[in-house]
């Protein structure tokens, strides 16, 4: 069976920048999800977002964009605006847990109205070209909400349905329920992408000994944690590559390099570096002293002195 593997949105990390530093220098992925995009109270689409997805800046991406909204015409509004820019297939977000979303009815927030949901989505399908994918949650409130929901989807055309199996109210916490997924499998007719934890090697292989009928598989703080974790898969390696180091340095000089060509000012700069680093620690356990040296980093030449300490120590 083909495998799929696809990066997931990460809202203020995985943007253009990430993107292309990761595809230049890692393999494995084959389409990257962009963190969801929508309207603002004026109706207008911000700036960074169009950099975001501006096809010039996507060049060597395949790139699926995702939109939040609870209201079809809405959502054609940005799918019409993500057509013109060249796209083909537009995601929904209906998986957002942060309660200043979902208390809005939003990603989610949205689970609970499945009628609504299927409305939306009949509305959508049938006023755009683009093809339509979902990435939702098994619920808001309580993981049976998804039975509900999939029944009314089974007629759209959908491109994917992608499962992460929590709750909203879980946010990231607590197990992801595979029982549940292993539920929602024998009722969607459409392909099914699981998202969800696969954060080692080992993760996967779980799982896809438990799901031997996935074939697609959706990678997000997994490929943070561990950036050679899709090619791992692919090669069906446990252990890092020999030369991890090397390539892992190269890459993030070039994703440091994409951000000094936008981001003004070195705390700016230093405090996005650090956010990846929350995930980058992973690949070195045994170097707490050089990583607190970086992430409590307040210029650029803190910030060097604590990566030359720790690729040193290596
Ligand atoms: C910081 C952060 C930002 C996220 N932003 C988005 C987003 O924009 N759209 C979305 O569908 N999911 C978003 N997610 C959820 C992830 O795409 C993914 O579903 C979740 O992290 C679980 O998968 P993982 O265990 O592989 O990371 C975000 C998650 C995190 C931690």
């Amino acid at each position: 069976m083909d495998l799929h593997l696809f990066a997931a949105p990460l809202q203020g990390l995985t943007d253009y920048h990430f993107r292309n530093a990761y595809a230049r220098y890692f393999g494995g992925i084959e389409s990257y999800f962009a963190p969801y995009i929508r309207l603002d109270n004026d109706r207008q689409i911000n700036s960074s977002t169009r950099r975001d997805l501006l096809p010039a800046n996507n060049s060597c991406i395949p790139l699926i964009p995702q939109v939040m909204s609870r209201n079809a015409d809405e959502m054609l509004y940005l799918a019409s605006f993500l057509e013109e820019m060249g796209y083909t297939t537009m995601d929904w977000n209906l998986g957002c847990p942060y309660p200043m979303v979902a208390k809005r009815g939003l990603g989610s927030g949205m689970l609970q109205e499945p009628q609504r949901i299927a409305e939306v989505l009949r509305q959508v399908v049938q006023n755009t070209p683009l093809k339509v994918s979902v990435k939702m949650r098994l619920g808001y409130e309580h993981p049976d909400e998804i039975l509900s929901i999939l029944p009314l989807l089974s007629n759209l055309p959908l491109k994917y349905i992608t499962i992460h199996p929590r709750i909203g109210k879980q946010l990231y916490k607590g197990e992801v329920n595979l029982d549940a997924f292993a539920a929602c499998l024998e009722l969607c007719p459409h392909p099914i992408v699981y998202n969800g934890d696969i954060h080692t090697y080992g993760q996967f292989q779980e799982l896809s000994d438990r799901f031997p009928s996935v074939s697609r598989w959706m990678l997000g703080r997994g490929l943070l944690f561990n950036p050679f974790l899709p090619e791992m898969i692919r090669q069906k390696q446990a252990g890092l590559p020999p030369d991890w180091l090397c390539t892992f340095t190269t890459f993030h000089n070039q994703l440091l390099e994409n951000y000094t060509q936008t981001l003004s000012g070195d705390s700016h700069l230093i405090q996005r570096m650090q956010s990846f680093w929350d995930y980058f620690s992973a690949l070195f356990p045994h170097n707490k002293k050089e990583l607190k040296r970086i992430i409590k980093a307040r210029n650029r030449a803190e910030y060097h002195a604590g990566l030359a300490l720790l690729f040193k120590a290596q």
